[in-house]
């Protein structure tokens, strides 16, 4: 079957649109503390009600729409999905769930529509500020109504690097390459709390760099599909492609400057963190 991908990404950014309705009303009832919040793995690690209510009317949407493909989502859908065969949606209901709960603000619904592995659509909302981030595979890359320009090389120390500190305050096995020097010699970091933002961020020359240590797939599928249109190379720490299915490493940048970083962060592909 041929997908027409342009006219699945425009049904999509509807759901979304209602999605992210949904979740600006959460908050203005939640102004006194009625959001149910809950943790994971672990006391950063957190959930609330609305992660699990735009998740489910996504993959109802999806489901009653097009009954064959297949959805992912980082809270219950597809959890026994083992290939990336025929149409798969990624979803992240709320990328920087830590973001929505303390600052209401700065946080994500990013949806990726891939064919056989292969990303064909990725809309990344980043909802408080009515940004959205499109792209589908061919077709280019957009910021609202903007087309974004395709990236020039760049050397580290002209590049703004998106990293989270938290990767650095781990920094201890002897013989890595140093993360503190690859900081030191570029011009500045930044964090935000959402990988789909810091991605989205790197297709449009406000970032031109985001490096994390663990992610997992709905918190780059998007993101995949707007950098490869912009000339972003997205690679793990071996500068492999990032699975589809399972957690990865992941190294955004602009050409020329993926291999300066790679050199920094190559020795950490090996561990878990
Ligand atoms: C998290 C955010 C955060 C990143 C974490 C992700 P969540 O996603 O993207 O920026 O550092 O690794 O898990 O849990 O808010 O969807
Ligand atoms: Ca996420
Ligand atoms: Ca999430």
């Amino acid at each position: 079957m041929n997908e027409n991908w342009m006219e699945i990404k425009n049904t999509a950014l509807k759901w979304m649109e209602d999605a992210g309705k949904m979740l600006k009303e959460s908050l203005q009832d939640s102004m006194h503390d009625s959001l149910y919040v809950n943790t994971k793995s672990s006391p950063n690690d957190l959930v609330t009600e609305m992660d699990y209510k735009v998740e489910r009317f996504l993959t109802e949407q999806i489901n009653n729409t097009f009954p064959e493909h297949k959805v992912l989502g980082e809270e219950e859908a597809g959890a026994d999905i083992q290939s990336t065969d025929g149409v798969l949606w990624i979803i992240d209901p709320i990328d920087g769930t830590t973001n929505f709960v303390h600052q209401k603000y700065n946080f994500a619904i990013s949806v990726a529509v891939a064919k056989d592995g292969v990303g064909q659509v990725g809309i990344i909302y980043n909802v408080m500020q009515d940004e959205w981030f499109t792209a589908v595979a061919g077709e280019g890359a957009y910021l609202n109504d903007r087309r974004l320009a395709r990236v020039t090389e760049v050397d580290l120390p002209e590049a703004v690097i998106g990293l989270n500190g938290r990767w650095l305050a781990r920094e201890k096995r002897s013989g890595e390459q140093s993360l503190h020097t690859m900081v030191r010699k570029s011009r500045s970091v930044r964090s935000y709390g959402s990988a789909a933002i810091e991605l989205a961020y790197v297709a449009c020359g406000r970032l031109d760099s985001y490096i994390s240590f663990r992610l997992s797939p709905w918190d780059y599928a998007a993101g995949l599909v707007l950098l490869n249109e912009v000339g972003v190379i997205t690679t793990d720490f071996q500068k492999q492609e990032p699975s589809l299915l399972e957690k990865s490493k992941i190294l955004a940048a602009r050409p020329g400057l993926h291999a300066q970083l790679l050199h920094y962060v190559h020795n950490h592909e090996g561990f878990d963190y």
